[in-house]
Protein backbone atom coordinates (compact mmCIF):
# COMPACT_ATOMS: atom_id res chain seq x y z
CA UNK A 1 0.00 0.00 0.00
CA UNK A 2 2.39 2.16 1.00
CA UNK A 3 4.66 1.89 -2.61
CA UNK A 4 1.38 2.60 -4.52
CA UNK A 5 0.94 5.74 -2.60
CA UNK A 6 4.38 6.84 -3.06
CA UNK A 7 4.05 5.52 -6.83
CA UNK A 8 0.91 7.59 -7.16
CA UNK A 9 2.69 10.76 -5.09
CA UNK A 10 5.76 10.36 -8.06
CA UNK A 11 3.76 10.11 -10.91
CA UNK A 12 1.25 13.36 -9.76
CA UNK A 13 4.74 15.24 -8.75
CA UNK A 14 6.31 14.30 -12.34
CA UNK A 15 2.89 15.65 -14.19
CA UNK A 16 3.09 18.64 -12.25
CA UNK A 17 6.56 19.52 -12.92
CA UNK A 18 6.44 18.99 -16.84
CA UNK A 19 3.58 18.70 -19.75
CA UNK A 20 3.28 17.92 -23.07
CA UNK A 21 0.41 20.04 -24.39
CA UNK A 22 -2.02 19.24 -26.88
CA UNK A 23 -2.28 21.61 -29.86
CA UNK A 24 -5.68 22.97 -29.02
CA UNK A 25 -5.15 23.00 -25.19
CA UNK A 26 -1.85 25.32 -25.46
CA UNK A 27 -3.56 27.51 -28.29
CA UNK A 28 -6.53 28.21 -25.58
CA UNK A 29 -3.38 28.86 -23.10
CA UNK A 30 -1.89 31.12 -25.46
CA UNK A 31 -4.67 33.16 -26.41
CA UNK A 32 -6.18 33.74 -23.11
CA UNK A 33 -2.55 35.13 -22.03
CA UNK A 34 -3.02 37.55 -25.36
CA UNK A 35 -0.39 36.22 -27.93
CA UNK A 36 -3.29 35.87 -30.42
CA UNK A 37 -1.92 39.05 -32.57
CA UNK A 38 0.34 39.72 -30.05
CA UNK A 39 3.19 42.23 -31.81
CA UNK A 40 0.99 41.14 -35.36
CA UNK A 41 1.73 38.21 -34.64
CA UNK A 42 -1.42 35.61 -35.27
CA UNK A 43 -2.25 32.94 -32.56
CA UNK A 44 -1.06 29.89 -35.48
CA UNK A 45 2.62 31.71 -35.95
CA UNK A 46 2.85 31.71 -32.01
CA UNK A 47 1.72 27.95 -31.89
CA UNK A 48 3.94 26.88 -34.75
CA UNK A 49 7.22 28.06 -33.27
CA UNK A 50 6.29 26.69 -30.33
CA UNK A 51 5.66 23.11 -32.26
CA UNK A 52 8.83 23.20 -33.68
CA UNK A 53 10.74 24.98 -30.76
CA UNK A 54 9.67 22.15 -28.39
CA UNK A 55 6.95 20.22 -29.58
CA UNK A 56 4.58 21.58 -26.95
CA UNK A 57 6.87 20.27 -24.24
CA UNK A 58 6.84 22.83 -21.07
CA UNK A 59 10.20 20.88 -19.82
CA UNK A 60 12.24 20.97 -22.83
CA UNK A 61 15.84 22.11 -23.11
CA UNK A 62 18.62 22.31 -25.10
CA UNK A 63 22.39 23.26 -24.50
CA UNK A 64 24.13 24.72 -27.35
CA UNK A 65 27.83 24.82 -25.58
CA UNK A 66 28.08 28.41 -24.68
CA UNK A 67 24.00 29.12 -23.75
CA UNK A 68 21.13 26.78 -23.38
CA UNK A 69 17.44 27.42 -24.39
CA UNK A 70 14.32 26.74 -21.69
CA UNK A 71 10.81 25.30 -22.21
CA UNK A 72 8.23 25.35 -24.31
CA UNK A 73 9.71 28.55 -26.28
CA UNK A 74 12.90 27.51 -25.68
CA UNK A 75 14.03 30.77 -23.80
CA UNK A 76 17.49 31.26 -24.05
CA UNK A 77 19.68 32.26 -21.54
CA UNK A 78 22.81 34.39 -22.60
CA UNK A 79 19.48 36.92 -23.81
CA UNK A 80 16.80 36.29 -21.78
CA UNK A 81 16.90 33.76 -18.31
CA UNK A 82 18.86 33.54 -15.97
CA UNK A 83 20.78 29.69 -15.04
CA UNK A 84 23.35 30.94 -13.49
CA UNK A 85 25.78 29.24 -15.51
CA UNK A 86 25.77 31.21 -19.06
CA UNK A 87 29.23 33.39 -18.80
CA UNK A 88 28.27 37.05 -19.62
CA UNK A 89 24.64 36.72 -19.88
CA UNK A 90 21.92 39.52 -20.48
CA UNK A 91 18.82 38.20 -18.39
CA UNK A 92 16.56 40.74 -20.66
CA UNK A 93 13.33 38.73 -18.89
CA UNK A 94 15.01 38.92 -15.26
CA UNK A 95 13.41 35.51 -14.68
CA UNK A 96 15.60 32.23 -13.69
CA UNK A 97 15.62 29.19 -16.46
CA UNK A 98 14.32 26.74 -14.50
CA UNK A 99 11.05 28.85 -13.52
CA UNK A 100 10.13 28.17 -17.73
CA UNK A 101 10.51 24.76 -17.12
CA UNK A 102 7.26 23.64 -14.98
CA UNK A 103 4.12 23.24 -17.02
CA UNK A 104 2.69 26.95 -15.88
CA UNK A 105 3.92 28.89 -18.57
CA UNK A 106 2.05 32.47 -18.01
CA UNK A 107 5.54 33.79 -17.09
CA UNK A 108 7.11 32.06 -20.19
CA UNK A 109 4.45 33.42 -21.84
CA UNK A 110 5.56 36.99 -20.56
CA UNK A 111 9.20 36.47 -21.04
CA UNK A 112 8.13 35.75 -24.89
CA UNK A 113 6.04 39.13 -25.24
CA UNK A 114 9.20 40.45 -24.07
CA UNK A 115 11.38 38.77 -26.73
CA UNK A 116 9.18 39.48 -29.86
CA UNK A 117 9.21 43.46 -28.98
CA UNK A 118 13.00 43.35 -29.96
CA UNK A 119 13.21 44.68 -33.55
CA UNK A 120 13.29 40.74 -34.93
CA UNK A 121 10.32 40.34 -33.55
CA UNK A 122 9.76 36.29 -34.42
CA UNK A 123 12.40 35.92 -35.81
CA UNK A 124 14.38 35.68 -32.86
CA UNK A 125 13.16 32.06 -32.59
CA UNK A 126 15.34 30.45 -35.87
CA UNK A 127 12.72 27.64 -35.67
CA UNK A 128 9.86 29.85 -36.73
CA UNK A 129 12.38 31.31 -39.55
CA UNK A 130 12.60 27.79 -40.89
CA UNK A 131 9.55 26.39 -40.39
CA UNK A 132 7.24 29.13 -40.32
CA UNK A 133 7.59 31.97 -41.60
CA UNK A 134 5.89 33.21 -44.71
CA UNK A 135 4.02 29.50 -44.90
CA UNK A 136 0.30 28.43 -44.57
CA UNK A 137 0.35 28.13 -40.58
CA UNK A 138 -3.01 27.53 -40.34
CA UNK A 139 -3.47 24.01 -39.53
CA UNK A 140 -1.69 24.47 -36.20
CA UNK A 141 -5.11 25.70 -34.96
CA UNK A 142 -7.36 24.25 -37.42
CA UNK A 143 -10.35 22.11 -35.46
CA UNK A 144 -9.49 23.90 -32.15
CA UNK A 145 -12.53 25.49 -30.42
CA UNK A 146 -11.13 28.95 -29.61
C1 LIG B 1 10.79 16.41 -18.66
O1 LIG B 1 9.87 15.78 -17.85
C2 LIG B 1 9.71 14.41 -18.14
C3 LIG B 1 8.55 13.87 -17.30
O2 LIG B 1 8.62 14.30 -15.97
C4 LIG B 1 11.04 13.70 -17.84
O3 LIG B 1 10.94 12.34 -18.14
C5 LIG B 1 12.14 14.34 -18.69
O4 LIG B 1 13.38 13.78 -18.37
C6 LIG B 1 12.18 15.83 -18.46
N1 LIG B 1 13.11 16.44 -19.39
C7 LIG B 1 13.98 17.38 -19.03
C8 LIG B 1 14.83 17.93 -20.12
O5 LIG B 1 14.08 17.78 -17.88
Amino acid sequence: MKTVFCLLFLALFAASEAKIFSNCDLAKVLKVNGLAGYHGYSLANWMCMAYYESRYTTNASYDNGWSTDYGIFQINSYWWCNDGKTSGAVGGCSISCNSLMNDDITDDITCAKRVVRDPNGMGAWVAWNNYCKNKDVSSFISGCAL
